[in-house]
């Protein structure tokens, strides 16, 4: 991990910023420091979409306006991390528990700019434990599943997403078909969101200030 390549990273993302835009703002140690390069440039930009309660304080804090997705409609940008990334920009996240939120505005969005350090880069995902939202009667059930397709699934006891859910992370899985894994998992009652971005990737990907 470097904290250097991850500074490099939120600050070169900045590029992409178009005045007057809404930017969709994801979540976690990255994005921190696009949030505080974001600062400087607030008075060019409309405001903020965020994905979780942490970038909404930061947010606040800088004085960059939060606005609510349902009154924006569609972003033409969303810059957020990722906990492990492939050649096809295809993404793990939900490290920081904040995948629902991020997927909605990934989904939301025009462009999605992930920014990462290189210990995130891998040939295959699945090394970084698989983060899925449940919600909190269904966790047996999902983790029965999740065995079933020779996972090991690990509650993540005592985290509460924002969404009042919880998480289950799922080890030993070497994801060949990302794909084909996120639609399987879609169908599972009481599985919210599954932290494999695969079906709607990065569309660049800053690893450091280098593209990817
Ligand atoms: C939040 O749930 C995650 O998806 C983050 O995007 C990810 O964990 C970010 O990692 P860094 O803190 O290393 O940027």
């Amino acid at each position: 991990m470097s904290t250097n390549e991850k500074r490099q990273a939120g600050e070169a993302a900045i590029r992409y910023v178009e005045d007057g835009a809404i930017i969709g703002v994801g979540t976690g140690s990255t994005v921190a420091y696009f949030i505080d390069a974001l600062a400087d440039l607030k008075d060019r930009i409309q405001g903020a979409v965020s994905s979780s309660e942490q970038s909404t304080a930061h947010l606040k804090r800088v004085g960059i306006p939060v606005l609510d997705l349902n009154a924006t409609g569609k972003l033409t940008l969303y810059v957020d991390g990722a906990d492990e990334c492939d050649s096809h920009k295809r993404l793990i996240k939900g490290g920081g528990a904040a995948l629902t939120r991020e997927k909605i505005i990934a989904e939301a969005s025009d462009q999605f700019v992930c920014i990462i350090d290189s210990s995130k880069l891998v040939n295959l995902l699945g090394k970084f434990p698989l983060p899925i939202e449940v919600i909190p009667m269904a966790r047996s059930l999902v983790g029965r599943e999740i065995v079933k397709r020779g996972g090991n699934p690990v509650w993540r006891d005592g985290v509460v997403t924002d969404n009042g859910n919880w998480v289950i992370d799922v080890h030993g899985w070497q994801i060949a078909d990302p794909v084909g894994l996120e639609n399987d998992l879609n169908q599972i009652p009481g599985i919210v969101t599954v932290g494999l971005f695969a079906r709607r990737p990065a569309n660049v990907v800053l690893v450091g200030d280098k593209v990817l």
